[in-house]
């Protein structure tokens, strides 16, 4: 299915996601220290710079969206990825093989469920654009009360 405006962003952002789990995967593999640390120092800088705020928007728009429309047991699986990603991240300031070979493994599962399952029940209910916003979005003012009609000549 054609991905909607709303989730082509973070579609994108999958892409990079992926590369930064196979990289990490190969490094952790290697057995190679200088290359597990360089791996676990790149994740750890792109999960703070990229990450966790592809996560919180996923969490303030997407997530709300789909509790509603009923998907609970998506919600909270995507939740429970974030919450172990953000953990193996924050355990990767300490550069380890092991960790980063799971910190990739759980990453690509969660873009792989996400592309397959949680985008495409968003889109069966008709996640729109504005959607992705509501949380944030200011309300919207009252409309603008009809032009007076003009003064009758005397
Ligand atoms: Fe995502
Ligand atoms: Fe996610």
């Amino acid at each position: 299915m054609k991905r909607n405006p709303a989730l082509q962003d973070l579609s994108r952002e999958h892409h990079d996601a992926l590369k930064l789990a196979r990289d990490g995967k190969a490094a952790a593999l290697s057995g190679d220290g200088a290359l597990i640390a360089a791996l676990a120092a790149r994740t750890v800088r792109e999960f703070e710079r990229e990450m966790e705020a592809h996560f919180q928007e996923e969490e303030a728009g997407l997530l709300p969206f789909l509790k509603n429309a009923g998907e609970s047991d998506l919600v909270w699986r995507t939740l429970a990825d974030h919450a172990a990603l953000r953990a193996l991240a924050k355990a990767l300031r300490q550069p380890d093989g092991e960790t980063l070979r799971h910190f990739a493994e759980v990453l690509t599962s969660h873009v792989r469920f996400e592309e397959r399952t949680l985008f495409e029940a968003a889109q069966r209910h008709g996640f729109a654009p504005t959607d992705e916003f509501s949380v944030v979005a200011a309300p919207t003012p009252a409309a603008a009360p009809p032009p007076a009609a003009p003064a009758l000549h005397r």
